[in-house]
């Protein structure tokens, strides 16, 4: 996320990477992610916010090659910790949930340290941030950064589409991938995003000095829909877009496609949600 020549060489190799992740085989892993992962006990508003939280980030760290995979309980622990270490950035984080993150942070780090990448592009990642004299840590601490982007984003991309479902705006027969880019502009995860000022300028007939924050609200810009082939506004635009748009989507959609699957019903969790507290994203919890 930071610009810059300490960040750029790295940042260089992590975009083709994630670029190279082919959505339709990342669904296919997430629904064969979903049946390891299926602890196969009564259904519950519990265990659908569970699930939304686990199964793109799971599925995100096996592509990448880590052996997420092994068993259930791994699987579980990963995905608990990168949801421990997300919560703990928001800026409404008490002091309890920052300090989970800090003891998550250290598990990951420890828990990245030892895992022995089996297939998938970490390793040759690995070998390219070696060869360009990258430190190993910064390669490691960006793997993670990788999963707790995926985590909340996602999870709420994949749990607006089931709203969208549950409160009959869906049109029949819609395909998933549908479904999850028609809510990505019509109910945005990401609501806004922040740029921060290089140099004074002028902005909207404002002046606005360096160092200055603007809120940029994606949702707003979402009202105007979108074009063929646009990406949505909910992931961004321009110098620091959001380079896991496709997989996100293709990792909603298969959460979604496996939750339906596993009779998960749209109608009955629209009828009790909250949205958790979250200063830029809109991620429901069922209750
Ligand atoms: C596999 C899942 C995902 C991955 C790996 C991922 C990765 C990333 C990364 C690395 C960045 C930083 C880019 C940069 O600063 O140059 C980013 C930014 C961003 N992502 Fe994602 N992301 C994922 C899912 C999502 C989802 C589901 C959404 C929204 C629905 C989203 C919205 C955004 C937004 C709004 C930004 C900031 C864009 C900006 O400020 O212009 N991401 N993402």
């Amino acid at each position: 996320m930071n610009d810059g020549a300490a960040h750029a060489p790295l940042k260089d190799l992590l975009m083709p990477l994630l670029a190279a992740i082919d959505p339709a085989a990342a669904a296919r892993r997430a629904a064969a992610l979903a049946e390891l992962m299926d602890a196969g006990t009564a259904w519950s508003a519990e265990r659908i916010n569970g699930v939304l939280s686990t199964l793109p980030v799971v599925t995100l760290a096996d592509l990448l090659g880590l052996p997420v995979a092994v068993d259930r309980a791994t699987a579980a622990a990963v995905a608990a910790h990168v949801a421990a270490f997300a919560a703990a950035q928001s800026p409404l984080a008490d002091a309890n949930a920052v300090q989970a993150g800090a003891v998550a942070a250290q598990w990951l780090g420890n828990w990245l340290a030892n895992a022995v990448p089996a297939a998938g592009p970490l390793p040759s990642l690995q070998q390219a941030a070696c060869a360009a004299g990258i430190d190993a840590q910064a390669v490691a601490a960006n793997t993670i950064g990788l999963l707790v982007q995926a985590c909340e984003a996602t999870a709420a991309l994949a749990g607006n589409s089931l709203l969208h479902l549950g409160r009959g705006k869906a049109l029949p027969g819609i395909s998933p991938d549908q479904l999850v880019t028609e809510v990505a502009v019509s109910d945005p995860p990401v609501q806004n995003t922040r740029r921060f000022l290089a140099a004074d300028a002028t902005l909207c007939g404002h002046d606005v000095k360096a160092g200055d924050v603007v809120l940029v609200l994606l949702a707003a810009a979402s009202c105007g829909g979108m074009a063929d082939g646009e990406r949505p506004w909910t992931f961004g635009h321009g110098r620091h877009a959001c380079p896991g748009d496709r997989l996100a989507q293709a990792l909603a959609g298969a959460t979604v496609t496996a939750l339906l699957a596993r009779g998960a019903a749209p109608a009955v969790l629209a009828r009790a949600f909250r949205y958790r507290p979250s200063l830029n994203a809109r991620i429901p919890h069922f209750c």
